[in-house]
C-alpha cells in the first residue's frame, strides 16, 4: 500500500517537474478567457466538446468545480500519460465512463493555456437557446416524384391523340360528305387489321385466334425481359456509390474521430428506419470546427453548405446567427429495397444483435458510402438460415430461450434446439424468418 502511494505521487511529482517552467508560473499569472477562447476554438475542442450538452465528451461548464486545476492541465495536455503512467482513479473512471473514447493529446498547449481554457469555460456566457431549424430528410418523400410526372405526361399525350384522331375523322367526314363516291368508299365494310398486314391466307385466319398468339409471344418476351432485369439490375446496385451534395466522410468522422454510428443515425435501435441525421446534429460540432487553417483563413467551402442550407450566419450577433429560410440538404439516397419488402432495423440490431458492419461493410473506413451487400432476397434468406441468435443472453427470446430449454431436457440431443456447444441453437429460419409475409407486404 505505502510503496504503491509512494511510487504513485513520485510519479505525479516527475510527471509536474516534466512540464514547462511555466508550471510554476501559472499560479501567478492571471489566467485570460480571451486567450483561452482562442486556444479552445483553434485546438477543436468543440468538435468533442460543448458547453452545456455532452457531445462525444463531457458539457465542459462547471468542470473546474468537479476537478482541480493540477488534475484538468494533466488531462488536457496528456490524458493517456495520465491514466497509464499516473494511473489516476478518477482519469480512469471517466475514461471508463466514456467507453474508451479517447480524446486527443495536447502537449503543444502550456500549464497556463490549459488555465486560460479552463477561465474561458468558467466565465463564457450562457448560450441561448438556439431557434430549432428542423432539416428534414428529404429522401423518401420525393425518390417517385420523376415516375409519377413520367405517366402523367403519358396520359397528356394520349389524350391530345385521341382527340387529334377524333377530329381528323371527323374532318374527313365533313369533307366525304360532298362527295358521294367517298362516302360510299368510308362506309364500305372494312378490311381487318390482319388482312392489311399479314400476306395472303394468313391474314384470312381467325382475328381472335391470331391476336392471342400475338399476345402470348410479346407477353412472353416482355416477362422474359423483366425477369432478367430483376435478377440483374437489382443486383448491380451493389457498390453504388453516389457523389453526395456535402463531401461528408464516414473515413473521417465514424474511423479517425470515433462518433458513434448512433450518435448520427439515432433511430437505428428503436425504428424501422436508420434515419439521415439532420443537420443541426452536424453544426454540434461544426459551428467550432470551420477549418479555417486549412483554407487560409476562410470557411471550409464544405462547412459553408451546411451554414447555407440552415441559413446560419457565423458572424451575427449571437442569437441572431439563424436566418429564416433554412431548407434541406438532399442526400442521395443509397440503399434502396422495393416497396414490396419488409425490413426493419430495430428487429435487427437491438433484438437480433447484428453488427452494421455485417450488413453494410467497413464503413468507417469508406470516404464515400457505398452499398456493400445485394440487398436481394437470396442475401437475407442465406443468413437467415445460417446466423445464430444468442438466445441465452438476451431478454427478447425468454420465453423462447425457456421452450427451448425443456426440449432440450426432453429429447436431449434429437431437439432441433440442440448445439453441441451446449448453448440453444437457434436461426431467424428457425423463428419464421423463412416466412413469405414476415418480409412481404
Ligand atoms: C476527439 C474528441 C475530443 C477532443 C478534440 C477534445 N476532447 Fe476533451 N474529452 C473527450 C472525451 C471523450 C472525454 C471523456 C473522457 C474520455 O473518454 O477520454 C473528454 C474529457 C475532457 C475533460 C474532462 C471533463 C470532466 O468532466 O472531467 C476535459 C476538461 C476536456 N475533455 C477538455 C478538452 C479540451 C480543453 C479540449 C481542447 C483542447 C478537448 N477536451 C478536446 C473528447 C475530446
Ligand atoms: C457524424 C455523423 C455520422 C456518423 C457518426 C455516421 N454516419 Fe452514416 N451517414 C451520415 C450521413 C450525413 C449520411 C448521408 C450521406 C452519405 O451517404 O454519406 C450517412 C449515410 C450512411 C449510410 C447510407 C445511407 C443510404 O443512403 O443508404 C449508411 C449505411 C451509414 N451511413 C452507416 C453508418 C455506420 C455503420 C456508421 C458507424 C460506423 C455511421 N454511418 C456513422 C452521417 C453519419
Ligand atoms: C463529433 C463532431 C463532429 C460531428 C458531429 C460532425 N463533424 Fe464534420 N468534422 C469534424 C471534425 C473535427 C472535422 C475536421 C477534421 C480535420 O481536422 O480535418 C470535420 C470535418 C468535416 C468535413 C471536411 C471539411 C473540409 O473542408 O475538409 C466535412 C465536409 C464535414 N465534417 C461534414 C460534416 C457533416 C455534414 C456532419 C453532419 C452529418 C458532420 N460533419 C458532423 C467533427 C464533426
Ligand atoms: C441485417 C442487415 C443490416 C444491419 C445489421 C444494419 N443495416 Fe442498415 N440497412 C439494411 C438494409 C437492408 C437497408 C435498406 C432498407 C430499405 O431500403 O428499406 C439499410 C439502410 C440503412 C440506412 C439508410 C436509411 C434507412 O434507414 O433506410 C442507414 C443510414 C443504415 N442502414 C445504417 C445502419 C446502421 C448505423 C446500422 C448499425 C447500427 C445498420 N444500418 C445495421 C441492412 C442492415
Ligand atoms: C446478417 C444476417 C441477417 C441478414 C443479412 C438479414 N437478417 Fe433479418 N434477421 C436476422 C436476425 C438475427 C433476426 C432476429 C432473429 C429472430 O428474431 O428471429 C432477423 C429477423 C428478421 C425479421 C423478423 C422475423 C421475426 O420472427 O419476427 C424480419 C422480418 C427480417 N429479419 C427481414 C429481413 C430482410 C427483409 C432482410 C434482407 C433485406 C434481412 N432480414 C436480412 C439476421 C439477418
Ligand atoms: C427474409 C426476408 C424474405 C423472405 C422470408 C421472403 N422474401 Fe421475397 N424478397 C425479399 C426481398 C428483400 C426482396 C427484394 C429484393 C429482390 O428483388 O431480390 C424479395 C423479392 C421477392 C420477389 C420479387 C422477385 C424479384 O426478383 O424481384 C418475389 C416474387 C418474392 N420475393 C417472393 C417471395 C415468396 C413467395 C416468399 C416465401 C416463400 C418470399 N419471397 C420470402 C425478402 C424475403
Amino acid at each position: 500500500m505505502f510503496p504503491n502511494m509512494i511510487s504513485r505521487n513520485l510519479k505525479v511529482w516527475i510527471l509536474t517537474a516534466l512540464m514547462t517552467v511555466s508550471v510554476s508560473s501559472y499560479a501567478q499569472d492571471k489566467p485570460n478567457a480571451e486567450n483561452g477562447k482562442k486556444l479552445y476554438e483553434a485546438n477543436n475542442c468543440g468538435s468533442c466538446h460543448a458547453l452545456d450538452k455532452k457531445v462525444v465528451g463531457p458539457a465542459l461548464r462547471g468542470v473546474h468545480t468537479r476537478r482541480s486545476e493540477e488534475w484538468l492541465v494533466q488531462w488536457v495536455r496528456n490524458n493517456e500519460k495520465f491514466r497509464k503512467v499516473t494511473k489516476d482513479p478518477d482519469a480512469i473512471a471517466l475514461y471508463n465512463e466514456y467507453g474508451g473514447a479517447a480524446m486527443n493529446i495536447f502537449e503543444n498547449l502550456t500549464p497556463a493555456n490549459v488555465l486560460d481554457i479552463v477561465e474561458y469555460i468558467k466565465t463564457a456566457p450562457e448560450a441561448k437557446k438556439a431557434v430549432a431549424v428542423v432539416a428534414t430528410d428529404s429522401q423518401a418523400k420525393d425518390d417517385n416524384t420523376t415516375l409519377y410526372i413520367l405517366l402523367l405526361l403519358v396520359a397528356i399525350f394520349s389524350a391530345i391523340l385521341l382527340v387529334l384522331a377524333r377530329v381528323k375523322n371527323t374532318l374527313k367526314r365533313v369533307a366525304a360528305e360532298k362527295d358521294p363516291e367517298e362516302l360510299a368508299a368510308m362506309n364500305a365494310p372494312k378490311k381487318g387489321f390482319f388482312e392489311k398486314v399479314l400476306p395472303g391466307k394468313w391474314g384470312k385466319k381467325n382475328p381472335v385466334v391470331l391476336t392471342l398468339f400475338a399476345v402470348a409471344i410479346f407477353g412472353g418476351y416482355a416477362a422474359y425481359q423483366g425477369f432478367q432485369f430483376s435478377i440483374t439490375e437489382v443486383g448491380v446496385q451493389k457498390g453504388y456509390a453516389p457523389k453526395q451534395p456535402i463531401a461528408f466522410s464516414h473515413q473521417l468522422h465514424a474511423g479517425q474521430l470515433k462518433v458513434d454510428c448512433k450518435y448520427c443515425h439515432s433511430t437505428v435501435e428503436e425504428s424501422k428506419q436508420a434515419s439521415i441525421p439532420a443537420l443541426n446534429t452536424c453544426m454540434n460540432c461544426h459551428k467550432g470546427v470551420q477549418l479555417t487553417d486549412k483554407y487560409n483563413g476562410e470557411i471550409s467551402p464544405e462547412i459553408k453548405k451546411i451554414y447555407a442550407a440552415l441559413d446560419y450566419n457565423p458572424e451575427a450577433k449571437p442569437g441572431e446567427e439563424y436566418g429564416p429560410n433554412p431548407r434541406p440538404i438532399k442526400w442521395v439516397r443509397i440503399h434502396n429495397l422495393p416497396d414490396h419488402a419488409y425490413f426493419n432495423h430495430a428487429q435487427h440490431v437491438k433484438v437480433g444483435k447484428q453488427n452494421c458492419q455485417t450488413c453494410h461493410g467497413a464503413i468507417e473506413k469508406m470516404e464515400v458510402v457505398q452499398q456493400h451487400s445485394s440487398l436481394q432476397m437470396g442475401w437475407c434468406i442465406d443468413c437467415h438460415r445460417n446466423a445464430q441468435v444468442d438466445v441465452a443472453s438476451n431478454n427478447y427470446y425468454k420465453a423462447l430461450h425457456e421452450k427451448a430449454a425443456k426440449d432440450i431436457a426432453t429429447n436431449k440431443s434429437k431437439s432441433k434446439y440442440f448445439a453441441a456447444d451446449g448453448k440453444v441453437k437457434l436461426t431467424p429460419a428457425m423463428n419464421g424468418g423463412l416466412e413469405c409475409s414476415k418480409c412481404h407486404y
